[in-house]
């Protein structure tokens, strides 16, 4: 099964001082879904924002929100952000000891449960949980930062998290991607098997408009 590619532009690179128009402008321009990158100061160095900013971003678009949680102790952030409204939460696994029942409680409450790992957590990390998850992430750079390069070797573990899912019989389930998706990375990434590309340096800079950073990247997704 070729699952089609879906955009989620990441707010993280976004002008916060117009996030609304932000927000639009990528509706607009037609992405799939919107991102919010998480960060809690602890599991990353940054900080970024939590539940009320995913209540102010539901608000703002009917595009569907995924939360991914950059944060230690994801078990007391979880029911806040569904009751924000997002549609899909992503937890780190090396944020906690119970990722199987994290994700159960997830898909209990009817929204998206993603499993996530950073470039140095072996994949065999998150096998156990493969068969009630909605999606894998793989983390192609180091999290904490937008506008990072891609870490090449990223392709394979793209490619191993497919077979894994394919194999439990999740064909229906993402392989996302989150870090560095550009121009010149996207058709590799794609390739390998991804389709649910995060992006956030890609679209929001200060080189182009929104629209023009989205259909550049639609146009170099692979034919
Ligand atoms: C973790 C964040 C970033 C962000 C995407 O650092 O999750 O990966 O979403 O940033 P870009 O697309 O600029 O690498």
């Amino acid at each position: 099964m070729t699952l089609p590619v879906q955009l989620a532009p990441s707010i993280l690179n976004a002008d916060w001082t117009r996030l609304a128009e932000q927000i639009a402008e990528a509706e607009a321009a037609g992405v799939d879904w919107i991102s919010l990158d998480v960060m809690d100061g602890n599991f990353v160095p940054p900080i970024t924002f939590g539940a009320q900013m995913a209540a102010a971003v539901r608000r703002l678009t009917s595009l569907p929100i995924e939360a991914h949680l950059m944060v230690e102790h994801p078990e007391d952030q979880i029911d806040e952000f569904i009751d924000a409204g997002v549609n899909c939460v992503t937890i780190h696994v090396e944020t906690t000891r119970h990722p199987h029942r994290l994700l159960q409680r997830i898909a209990e409450r009817g929204v998206e449960a993603g499993i996530t790992l950073n470039p140095g957590t072996p994949l065999s990390e998150i096998e156990a949980v493969l068969p009630i998850c909605d999606r894998v992430q793989i983390m192609s750079v180091n999290p904490g930062w937008g506008g990072q390069r891609f870490i090449p070797e990223s392709l394979a573990r793209i490619s191993r998290a497919r077979s894994l899912l394919d194999d439990c019989g999740r064909e229906s389930a993402h392989v996302a991607v989150d870090g560095g998706v550009n121009e010149s990375t996207i058709a590799g990434i794609v390739d390998a098997g991804a389709d649910w590309l995060v992006a956030g340096s890609a679209v929001y800079n200060d080189r182009e408009s929104v629209s023009d950073a989205v259909a550049r990247l639609r146009r170099a997704l692979p034919l």
